[in-house]
């Protein structure tokens, strides 16, 4: 990676470190310089460590997310079972802290790696230090931090959590988690349902965040959608943006040329072939404004631009 960063500048290019390139729009021009994409095989690339009844599992940045959310469920570790089924690599998980089903990075990571190409030298930044928030980290900001390696601290005595509604609705009818991998297979098939096929079409997952409003402007709101799901969180109340676009706005499956909302999940964009860059930001626009003029709220994308 050094040697990567050397001869970029050398050359004067720009430089963009990939992931699994899952959350991402590219332009429709191209990148205008150097793409690294940094790959591991997670047989050889993830080392644990115990530490008294927790085990700190270490896996560089290369390794596929979800096959080290199995490597550790397969050893009965708990602590990131809910976050299986997420595209893109260990690397880029802590970049946007992704979460799903109650659980996110921030949880139980210990510490990232990273080097700083600016003096190319390798420095580890703890969890407190990362500036966790939702779908945001101080790597987010800084694109001089390039992760080599990040290590989590998992435990041997865990338990299921089963708080988030899809999790709970499942065990009501049977499903049984009292194991990681358990918990692992039942979180990728209620993705499953939800998600579009990956193989098949265009997306990158929820396009928009949550939106984060004050309690009062929350208040407002309910008083013009009364069923409108709200959810308290460090900085006000989180919204759900899909039940705005599919109960608000019925939106649901809506489209324009080759882009649309997915019928099964309207905060996940999806596109088929032939879809440019120019046509998705047009799209993501078209419905930024439908909730503003709905709702007053200003959405913003969690999806990353390349350009
Ligand atoms: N809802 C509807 N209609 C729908 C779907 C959902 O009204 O068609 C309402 C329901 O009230 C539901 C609520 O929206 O309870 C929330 O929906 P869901 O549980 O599917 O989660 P989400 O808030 O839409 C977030 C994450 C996902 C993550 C899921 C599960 C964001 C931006 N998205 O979606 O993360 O998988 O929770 O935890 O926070 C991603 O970041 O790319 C991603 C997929």
């Amino acid at each position: 990676i050094k040697a990567a960063i050397t001869l970029a500048r050398d050359r004067g290019l720009s430089w963009y470190v990939l992931g699994g390139g899952s959350n991402l729009l590219a332009i429709d021009a191209g990148y205008n310089g150097m793409i690294i994409r940094i790959v591991a095989d997670a047989e050889e690339s993830i080392a644990f460590e115990e530490h008294g009844d927790a085990v700190r599992a270490i896996a560089w940045a290369g390794v596929s997310w979800d096959a080290f959310v199995d490597a550790c469920a397969s050893r009965v570790l708990w602590g990131i079972e809910n976050l299986a089924g997420i595209p893109g690599t260990v690397g880029a998980a802590p970049v946007q802290n992704i979460g799903a089903y109650g659980a996110e990075v921030a949880d139980t990571l210990a510490w990232a790696e990273v080097l700083d190409t600016d003096s190319l030298e390798v420095h580890r930044i703890e969890n407190a230090a990362c500036e966790f928030g939702y779908r945001d980290s101080m790597f987010k900001r800084n694109r001089s931090l390039i992760i080599l390696r990040v290590a989590f601290d998992l435990r041997i005595n865990g338990k299921a959590k089963t708080s988030y509604a899809d999790i709970a609705a499942r065990i009501e009818t049977g499903a049984v988690v009292s194991t990681p991998s358990e918990v692992a297979s039942l979180v990728r098939s209620i993705r499953a349902q939800k998600f579009p096929d990956l193989s098949l079409c265009g997306t990158a997952g929820s396009f928009f965040k949550n939106p984060v409003i004050s309690v009062e402007a929350f208040k407002v709101l309910k008083e013009k959608y009364p069923e409108l799901p709200g959810y308290e969180s460090p900085n006000g109340m989180k919204v759900s943006l899909a039940w705005i676009l599919d109960k608000a706005l019925n939106l649901k499956g809506f489209s324009q040329g080759n882009v649309r909302l997915f019928e099964k999940q309207p905060l996940v964009l999806v596109t088929n072939e032939g879809a440019s860059a120019h046509d998705v930001d047009a799209f993501a626009n078209e419905i930024t404004k439908k909730v503003f003029d709905a709702t007053n709220i200003s959405i913003e994308r969690e999806v990353q631009n390349l350009s």
